[in-house]
């Protein structure tokens, strides 16, 4: 990045060790600066005799968590890290890599550079790289089979998924593991004093470099090798995830070819890659979800301390969040309307449990552990001392708005309160209490204990305080936040209606419901919006309609086929139809019965069903998806278009690999979907006029993504 030339490495002599400190918060991401510092300062120890073993050790929380995200794409700077860290490699005295945090991608390569490696025994080791559509390009393909063959590297850099220090040193990625250490010490110096004692003992010994490039134990047996590569090679990634298959040619040539050879393979395969729509979209993904959290107004308020908290109905949601809750160590009072409601509830819980537990991700002893932190109570009172309340009650506005007002008159001043509504007006619940800026919104997506993505809905007088203990709630629960403000739906749901609007359409004019989600799901979607509309339950948008039917203009097209299947009681998987059938053994069986119900309501209107076909299903649902988002951001209701990437990614089955549906829209060109929203709009205005946002970024050659940086 510019202006950190030479900066982020402190050098240190200790007894003719030479400690180099890496230092570029947050986690020593191996930007260009920090690259030619280390490159610099790695020349310097090597031209002076009197250092007789180089340490690399890192300060913060983090030995190097990787290349720096935000370069890729750009074009390289020099030097590159594949080129510092052959000259790590060749240094003529001992180097040594102290490790703590996460040593991933770049970082690991950096270690596997040195000559020795020591780490805490809390250490994180990976090669993320995969998640991120490319592959480890400094090396990594190269070194790590010639020391831990190939069948443990193809499945951490295939996998991305990261080791414990204790697996990294049965791999023999690791020379030494050490306790982490008490509160009385920093990790950082910890790593670094068992580096240095490290190099001390190799120097006491006379033990010399030792480059991974001329190590052959991952070569041992030619035979295990070349069928692990076989094995890889049987199983390949989705043809638009082409990473994987790379890094299993690369693995495969550090066997076969000389390292200089390989290394020139695995170079040009990060460079193919790097350019794929796929590692576009993977890094969107990640850097907004990052950027998600950055939100203006809030940003160094503490949030308030959450230790129990309500959860308000055991229904679907309720319980879901309940047993994330749980899950995050906190205590938890769940309500319930009656004590029949009550046990359902908390079998709803001890469910989800249970089957985590046949899972074998939670242990029975932990199980134990969080039903301890968990009441049931059928009395309101119980929930006086929580520190924060989450009412999950039907969808049903003066329902929610007596539930608030008893829970202000109950709990404790300074408590916050919030709704998971999906769609009612956050700022009309606070105004029913007295206490409007200790109220939000609290958005989780079902099931609440799976999905990531929270939508934290900043009311017009919620507190920064209280909006950041949203945002604290969701990192102390693993997920994503994303900040909204109060509108019907808010980002994902008024985005999803929209959609859907434009899907009904489809199905009215000819498709199915199960072709449309049939090219959702080809287009990459785990889900299509009828199978996701089963799974959610097709009451809840059923009350948004009926609520919304007297604003209706009537001169707007609208299909009622929804409200066919909701009058007939099939509200989805909860009653074993929606959509689909659920009730004959099969998941989401097709159903002649709905289709004729859809002929139905094609001839009451006189409509003659036309063909669709997949690639209209698709644009059509992009464009409705897109120029609903522009509006939201028009109307500060998302903050950034990644923002809304982030929540179609997460709450709605958006692909990754794409980024989202801004980013769809940027890579395919506003210009195009300019021009498809005119063409549709002559028939059905109300439905595809513009967005005047989107007709501002054209006539100004401008994309969603230069409106991210805010
Ligand atoms: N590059 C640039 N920035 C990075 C980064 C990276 N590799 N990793 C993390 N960051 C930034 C984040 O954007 C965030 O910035 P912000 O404070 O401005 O929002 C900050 O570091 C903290 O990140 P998190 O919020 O994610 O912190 P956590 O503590 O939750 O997680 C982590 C830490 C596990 C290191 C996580 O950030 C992570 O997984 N990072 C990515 C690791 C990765 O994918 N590395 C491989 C990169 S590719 C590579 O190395 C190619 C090589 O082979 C050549
Ligand atoms: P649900 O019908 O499964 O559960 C609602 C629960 O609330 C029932 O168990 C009911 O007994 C209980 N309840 C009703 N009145 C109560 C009262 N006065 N006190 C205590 N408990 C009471 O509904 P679901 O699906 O869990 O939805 C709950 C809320 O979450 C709704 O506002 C809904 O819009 C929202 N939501 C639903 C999502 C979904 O996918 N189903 C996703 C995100 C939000």
């Amino acid at each position: 990045m510019a202006g950190d030339e030479g900066q982020g490495v402190r050098v240190e002599d200790e007894d003719g060790i030479r400690i180099l400190e890496i230092d570029r918060p947050p986690v020593n991401a191996l930007g260009h600066g920090l690259r030619a510092a280390l490159a610099a300062a790695v020349a310097a120890a090597a031209a002076s005799p009197g250092v007789r073993a180089l340490v690399i050790a890192a300060a913060g929380r983090s030995f190097p968590a990787g290349a720096d995200i935000r370069e890729f794409g750009r074009p390289p700077q020099p030097p590159l890290l594949t080129e510092v860290l052959c000259a790590i490699e060749s240094f003529p005295r001992p180097v040594v890599a102290a490790l703590h945090g996460t040593a991933l991608g770049g970082g690991l390569e950096l270690a596997l550079a040195a000559h020795y490696r020591v780490a805490l025994a809390t250490t994180r080791l990976g090669f993320p790289e995969v998640t991120l559509g490319i592959l480890p390009g400094a090396g990594g393909t190269q070194r790590t089979p010639r020391i831990t063959g190939a069948a443990a590297a193809l499945r951490l850099m295939r996998t991305g998924q990261p080791v414990g220090a204790a697996e990294a040193e049965a791999l023999g990625l690791l020379d030494l593991v050490v306790p982490a250490p008490g509160p009385g010490e920093s990790p950082t110096a910890a790593a670094r004093r068992a580096g240095t004692a490290f190099a001390r003992g190799i120097l006491a010994e006379g033990l010399g470099p030792r480059p991974t490039r001329e190590r052959r134990e991952g070569f041992a047996d030619p035979a295990a090798y070349a069928e692990a590569v076989r094995a890889a090679r049987a199983d390949p990634p989705p043809a638009h995830l082409p990473a994987a298959g790379r890094i299993t040619d690369c693995v495969e040539a550090a066997l076969l070819l000389p390292f200089e050879a390989g290394l020139a393979l695995e170079r040009a395969g990060s460079e193919d890659l790097v350019a794929t729509e796929a590692a576009q979209g993977l890094r969107h993904a990640f850097l907004s979800e990052r950027r998600a959290a950055h939100v203006p107004g809030i940003e160094g308020v503490a949030p308030r301390t959450l230790e129990v908290l309500g959860v308000v109905g055991g229904g679907l949601m309720g319980a879901g969040i309940a047993a994330a809750l749980l899950s995050a160590g906190l205590g938890v009072v769940l309500l319930e309307r009656d004590g029949e409601a009550l046990d359902r509830g908390l079998a709803r819980v001890a469910e989800i449990k249970e089957r985590a537990v046949a899972r074998g991700r939670l242990t029975e002893a932990a199980r134990a552990a969080e039903w301890s932190r968990l009441i049931g109570t059928t009395d309101m009172e119980a929930l006086a001392g929580v520190d924060l309340a989450i009412e999950a009650v039907f969808e049903d506005f003066d329902l929610k708005a007596r539930v608030f007002r008893d829970l202000d008159r109950i709990m404790r001043p300074g408590a916050v309160i919030a709704t998971n509504t999906s769609y009612l007006d956050v700022d009309a619940l606070a105004a029913a209490t007295g206490r409007p800026a200790d109220i939000l919104g609290l958005h989780f997506f079902s099931p609440a204990h799976v999905m990531r993505l929270l939508e934290v809905v900043v009311g017009r007088a919620t507190a920064p305080a209280v909006a950041a203990t949203g945002f604290a709630l969701a990192r102390r629960l693993g997920k994503v936040a994303v900040r909204a403000g109060v509108t019907d739906g808010f980002i994902g749901n008024r985005i999803l209606a929209t959609w859907r609007t434009a899907m009904d359409f489809l199905v009215e004019d000819g498709a199915s419901p199960y072709a449309v989600d049939a090219a959702l799901r080809d287009f990459g979607f785990s889900l299509g919006p009828y199978a996701v509309a089963d799974l959610a339950g097709l009451e809840i948008a059923w009350a948004r309609r009926q609520r919304l039917a007297s604003a209706r203009d009537p001169s707007h097209r609208t299909v009622a086929i929804a409200d066919r299947l909701c009058e007939r009681g099939w509200f989805g998987q909860k009653t074993g139809r929606g959509w689909y059938r659920h009730d004959q053994g099969r998941r989401g069986a097709e159903d002649p019965e709905v289709l004729a119900l859809i002929a139905e309501e094609r001839a009451r209107k006189g409509i003659l069903p036309r063909a669709v076909d997949p690639a209209e299903i698709v644009a059509r649902a992009l464009a409705a998806m897109v120029n609903e988002g522009a509006r939201i951001l028009a109307e500060g209701i998302a903050l950034r278009p990644s923002d809304i990437d982030v929540v179609m990614v997460h709450g709605y089955g958006y692909p990754r690999w794409r980024g989202g549906p801004m980013r769809t829209a940027d890579h395919g060109g506003l210009l195009a979907l300019r021009r498809n929203l005119l063409a549709w709009a002559a028939d059905e205005p109300e439905l595809w006029t513009p967005a005047p946002l989107i007709l501002d970024l054209v006539k100004n050659g401008r994309d969603f993504a230069s409106l991210d940086a805010g």
